[in-house]
């Protein structure tokens, strides 16, 4: 029998290792929980199935351990560690006991959580002691998750959420989804698309999504949900959906009390508003504040937020979309009523294989911003393509914005340590779906995996959570673990070299799968690959420095100078701040057309690599995983090659170079 995948990294093997086994046994005695609640609950029976699936013994729970040992005690402490977040925990071995403290339930069950996979990973509880806690306070997925069950962007099948289902039938599927979430630490999550539709808002829908909020609620997660800015309008019946009309102001009140009688602890809103089409207050004169503030006025009675994204930009050929998010929000810093995050994406653009950080991040020190992040992989080749994400996430947050000084790191920013704000933000759009897997390609389960546990602690590094997930989820042989790791470590530079090199980008249309880069024409002129990468007959890249649309000036003096001179710019940013000419020499000693084919040929060409390493990996493996990514990386083969020569055969129709020596012509 296979491995469908379904378990994802909670399938809790047993221990086959005696003295191991031995260990664990001997602290596995009974659980000791005293408290009632329901997330405490959760954390006991999902530690009662480990043990038992690891240990293959049957644990039970006491509310007596008093003098007691040989067990593992639960521990609320709401006085303990007062300076920690309540969701922190420490889990220690303390009085013959395994002790997990925390001043929360929620943080029992992360430190449940992480015993678990200190125990999946077979390590000795000798000496045991970890403690954690969250850097970021609001941890979330971001559904784009469609009423009809279809998801934007989403490539792993259809909707989690069985909306024509609930509120009666409630899929059992709902609580492995929340286990899942819970085990990384993700406290939040935001059911429907960011183009939101109305109906979320009836009462009809609320019932809905109340079913499953109580789902998730065990396990310490809060349901939030897109809106549809013109609801008021469309939905209630109102002349208009202004931000300013006491009218509108009434009508979002009142809907928002409607949605805490069914859901006491909902999470809050989520709004894309005048972007990409959706109304917004900027219809009837209004800002993003205006709009936001009038929605947190909603929530003033409780605890819920409002979320307002930053992703704007306007159909004009003659601006730079780069610099329109900092054009329209930077001015309205310190107009947000305090409940408002501003949710920016780690780009400036959209969620390309690598873009610099977001200018905006450092330069809004009043308002908190959280980021954004996209696991599921619009632009990253759906489901076929592997290319595991933390380093994409680490080097956004590991980058320097200098706006205080060096240091000043993307990261700082978010976790509100630069400017000192409470309300922090990481969210992650979901690579979820129905399929068996959950996330249709094997190895993109990591992404989630990583982006969860980076919204927890983002100074996790990217090669420390591969290292957890492959040992859980694939296997703990450290000869396979190595080929895997090198493969998926190295997996997004080889995409980036047969997709989008030196920091070329959006060369797609749509659907954004197939390569277009000569497309010039589109429903807008900022939906055309031209646009992006403006190539001509002289060479190819976006001039975003003084010469050109000047988008470098929004950052910092010391990130300019990184930038500024084609010379000095780092090779994978070079197009993405200069148009370089086609015979221009570069660091690496070869012109910038032999630069550009060296790296669609070598991309492709570490396809076959990573077959190889996949290869090595196969006799410890299970055979349908072996199969299925085996299989996926074909496809990826397949179809980076694809991409190589379309790249190649439209760029020389304009550089009129020939293929440098020792590269196939493509045919
Ligand atoms: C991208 C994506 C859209 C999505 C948008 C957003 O442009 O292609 O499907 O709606 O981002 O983030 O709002």
């Amino acid at each position: 029998e296979g491995d469908d995948g379904y378990r994802l990294w909670l399938k809790y093997e047993a221990v086959t290792n005696a003295p191991v086994k031995t260990e664990y046994l001997r602290y596995t005695t009974f659980i000791g929980r005293s408290d009632k609640g329901e997330i405490t609950q959760s954390a006991s029976r999902e530690l009662q199935m480990g043990l038992k699936n690891l240990l293959g013994k049957t644990v039970q729970e006491t509310s007596s351990s008093a003098g007691r040992s040989g067990g593992i005690l639960f521990r609320i402490e709401p006085g303990a560690a007062a300076a920690q977040p309540a969701e922190g925990y420490q889990v220690q071995l303390s009085g013959g006991n395994i002790v997990i403290v925390s001043r929360s339930e929620q943080g029992i069950l992360y430190g449940t959580f992480a015993l678990l996979r200190h125990l999946q990973m077979q390590r000795p509880i000798k000496n045991l002691s970890i403690a954690s806690t969250p850097k970021v306070r609001y941890r979330m997925l971001n559904h784009w998750d469609n009423p009809d069950g279809t998801i934007e962007r989403g490539y792993a099948g259809a909707s989690l959420w069985k909306w024509y289902e609930l509120p009666e039938r409630v899929d059992p599927r709902y609580e492995d989804y929340a286990r899942a979430n819970a085990s990384l630490g993700i406290n939040g999550t935001v059911l429907n698309n960011v183009n939101a539709s109305a109906r979320f808002m009836s009462q009809e829908y609320i019932e809905k999504v109340a079913a499953i909020a109580n789902v998730l609620r065990k396990y310490g997660i809060k349901t939030y949900l897109s809106v549809y800015f013109a609801a008021p309008k469309t939905l209630g019946g109102l002349a208009t959906s202004d931000p300013l009309d006491p009218q509108v102001r009434a009508w979002w009140k009142e809907k928002v009390a409607q949605i805490y009688k069914e859901i006491p602890d909902f999470g809050g809103f989520l709004v894309k508003a005048n972007s990409e089409g959706e109304p917004g207050p900027q219809d009837y004169g209004r800002t993003h504040a205006d709009g936001a503030n009038m929605l947190a006025e909603a929530f003033k009675a409780y605890d819920g937020i409002v979320v307002w994204r930053a992703f704007v930009y306007k159909a004009d050929p003659n601006a730079d979309r780069f610099k329109a998010a900092y054009e329209e929000f930077v001015p309205l810093d310190g107009k947000f009523d305090p409940k408002v995050i501003v949710q920016v994406k780690n780009g400036p653009i959209d969620f390309q294989p690598r873009e610099p950080f977001s200018p905006l991040f450092g330069n809004m020190p009043k308002t908190p911003l959280g980021i954004e992040f996209q696991i599921t992989q619009e632009y990253l080749g759906f489901a076929t393509h592997a290319v595991y994400e933390a380093p994409i996430f680490k080097e956004c947050l590991d980058s320097d914005t200098y706006v205080n000084g060096e240091g000043s790191t993307v990261a700082k920013v978010v976790d509100g340590s630069l400017h000192c704000y409470t309300r922090t933000l990481m969210a992650g759009v979901a690579n979820t779906g129905n399929s068996q897997n959950w996330t249709g390609h094997p190895l993109a389960q990591a992404n989630w995996y990583a982006f969860g546990r980076l919204s927890w602690d983002h100074e996790l590094s990217s090669e420390q959570i591969l290292q957890e997930w492959v040992a859980l989820t694939l296997t703990r042989s450290e000869k396979a673990s190595g080929h895997i790791a090198a493969l998926m470590l190295r997996s997004r530079e080889i995409y980036v070299n047969y997709n989008t090199p030196l920091g070329l980008s959006r060369p797609w249309m749509g659907v954004h799968f197939a390569p277009e880069p000569w497309q010039n024409k589109g429903s807008r002129p900022d939906w055309t690959a031209i646009y992006y990468h403006r190539a001509d007959s002289s060479g190819i890249g976006f001039d975003r420095t003084a010469s050109g649309s000047n988008a470098l000036a929004q950052y910092k003096p010391q990130v300019q100078q990184q930038w500024n001179n084609p010379d000095r710019t780092p090779l994978p940013y070079l197009l993405w701040f200069h148009h370089v000419r086609w015979d221009q020499k570069l660091s690496t000693g070869r012109s910038l057309w032999q630069e550009l084919c060296t790296r669609f040929y070598t991309g492709a060409d570490s396809v076959l690599w990573m077959q190889q390493q996949w290869d090595l990996a196969k006799t410890s493996l299970d055979p349908m995983v072996f199969t299925d990514v085996a299989e996926r990386l074909k496809v990826q083969r397949r179809e980076a090659i694809w991409w190589r020569d379309a790249w190649v055969l439209y760029l020389q129709s304009l550089a009129r170079q020939p293929i440098p020596a020792g590269f196939e012509p493509p045919k």
